[in-house]
């Protein structure tokens, strides 16, 4: 056991409109978070894991927590998050209470993550330092203002990056630490550890691995969720 997770689930989840808090919406019969937790669960080297939620969903994300099968006894928390995610990811990082020395961070509203990117992530962080699971661009790319075409972007090298992205815990404790001193928010923890210097390892990351942003995106993670694990 080497890995402490952050599950960053905090957000209001306001362009999913009347849905509310991606965490607890259920996506083919269970709430993203079940589906999460669930998944991480699977993994052997998982020794701690943190939940990140908004503050009104404290209970009930408890209830979801100790809804599931936990046979290894992993330690696992429930605490309220941010105004931002970066907020959010660095309470998770100071409730860890194990030493272990990983960490992953995991976005909620990736619902359908697997053991195997996880594990895939993992090995490359445990080579470099830093790890992050990514997938090329498959649309010509262009920069875009006021409804004008501004230029083309080479696409070659252009990757839209996932979660779970893993580091060693010092170095995401030094690059949140640096954050918080230059009040820098991001969209994701890669940004912050780029900062600081540090060379970070992509992998590939599994097209099936969405987030789930807006309402049409549900039906379309249900359906890969049902050809992939014939579930759902
Ligand atoms: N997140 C968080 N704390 C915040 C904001 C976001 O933990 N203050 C989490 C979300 O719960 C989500 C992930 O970061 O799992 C990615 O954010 P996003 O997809 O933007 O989710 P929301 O912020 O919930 O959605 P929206 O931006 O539409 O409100
Ligand atoms: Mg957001």
């Amino acid at each position: 056991m080497d890995l402490a997770v952050i599950l960053a689930g905090a957000g209001e989840g306001r362009r999913m409109g009347d849905l509310g808090p991606k965490v607890l919406i259920p996506v083919g019969g269970r709430p993203a978070l079940e589906r999460v937790l669930d998944s991480f669960l699977e993994v052997e080297s998982v020794g701690e894991i943190v939940v990140v939620i908004p503050k009104a969903l404290l209970k009930s994300a408890q209830k979801t927590v100790a809804s599931r099968p936990n046979p290894r006894g992993i330690a696992l928390h429930v605490v309220p998050g941010g105004d931002t995610r970066t907020d959010s990811v660095r309470l998770g990082l100071q409730a860890l209470t194990s030493a272990l020395p990983y960490v992953a961070v995991h976005d909620v509203a990736r619902v359908n993550v697997s053991p195997e990117l996880i594990e895939r992530v993992l090995r490359a962080a445990r080579e470099s330092g830093a790890a992050i699971p990514a997938v090329p661009l498959r649309d010509s790319v262009k920069e875009v203002a006021s409804g004008r075409v501004v230029r083309s972007v080479d696409r070659e090298r252009l990757h839209a990056v996932q979660t779970p992205q893993i580091f060693s815990h010092d170095i995401l404790a030094r690059a949140h630490a640096a954050a918080a001193e230059e009040r820098a928010a991001a969209t994701d923890d890669a940004m912050l550890v780029e900062r600081i210097g540090q060379e970070i390892a992509v992998v590939p990351g599994e097209p099936s691995n969405l987030k789930l942003t807006e309402p049409g995106d549900l039906a379309l993670l249900e359906a890969l969720i049902h050809a992939s694990r014939g579930e759902g």
